[in-house]
């Protein structure tokens, strides 16, 4: 299944960078450098700057900010976190769950992955759902086994009314931040499994629906190739999201014969 003429989404995960007056400067430098047109922009800032960035995009029905993280209880005693009502309340659409940093520098499980997107669609969130192997996992030859895991317990409590909320970026591990980018083959191959697997579970028509991103070193150089590649919906940036320049080049990176 091949959906290549679909508009590209074009995320931007910020990390824990970008204040909220470096978002709003950010946003000026970028919307004057990306004009409207038929991408779907996203950004996720970090929490406090989410409002200052829903401000400055205001007037674009192109871009969209979403937050990196909820917690999936709806309010109490859980120091540090925020919840998806909260979330929303600040203008946020849509929320990253189980980002590799997320699972491996904070301990999240696939089950809490789980709750947190069952949370996120209760509260008006759309989802980004994260998914991607170790690089030991990969030399295994263990990536269907472990990003099928992942997606089966993402979406555990998702049914066929709600997925067109549902996004999906696959991120393999070793490639996240390491200048190390899988080839457009590999993304292909992946995507094309987390494809067949979402037909299985909602159909195929439903399953075909549901954009999937790759990310992992994603840039100004490599956009093109990449988004050319068959079952690569868009692409989910880290490092080169945070200069408006390069994430510019990024979103109008123009696909192989489109
Ligand atoms: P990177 O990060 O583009 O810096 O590799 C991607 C991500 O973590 O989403």
């Amino acid at each position: 299944m091949t959906r290549t003429l679909r508009a590209p989404v074009i995320a931007g995960n910020w990390k824990m960078h970008k204040s909220p007056d470096e978002a709003r400067e950010f946003l000026a430098a970028f919307l004057e450098a990306h004009p409207e047109g038929d991408r779907a922009i996203l950004f996720f800032p970090p929490a406090i700057s989410v409002e200052a960035a829903v401000h400055a995009a205001a007037e674009r029905g192109d871009v969209r900010v979403g937050v990196q993280n909820i917690h999936w209880e709806d309010e109490g005693a859980f120091t540090g976190e925020v919840s998806a009502g909260m979330a929303h309340d600040t203008g946020a659409q849509v929320v990253l769950v189980g980002h590799s940093e997320r699972r491996h520098v904070f301990g999240e499980t696939d089950e809490e992955t789980g709750r947190k997107v069952a949370a996120a669609l209760r509260h008006g969130l759309d989802v980004m759902l994260c998914v991607g192997e170790t690089i030991e996992q990969r030399r295994a030859e263990r990536v269907d086994e472990v990003i099928l895991a992942q997606l089966d317990a993402g979406l555990a409590e998702v049914g066929t009314d709600v997925l067109d909320r549902i996004s999906i970026a696959y991120e393999p591990v070793w490639a996240i931040g390491t200048g190390e980018t899988a080839t457009p083959e590999d993304a292909s191959a992946a995507h094309g499994t987390l494809r067949r697997r979402l037909g299985q579970k909602y159909g195929g028509d439903a399953g075909s629906s549901v954009p999937l991103l790759y990310g992992g070193s994603v840039k100004p150089e490599n956009a093109r190739e990449l988004l050319s590649a068959p079952d690569v919906d868009g692409v989910l940036v880290g490092g080169a999201s945070l200069d408006p320049d390069s994430f510019a080049r990024i979103a109008a990176a123009v696909r192989r014969g489109g």
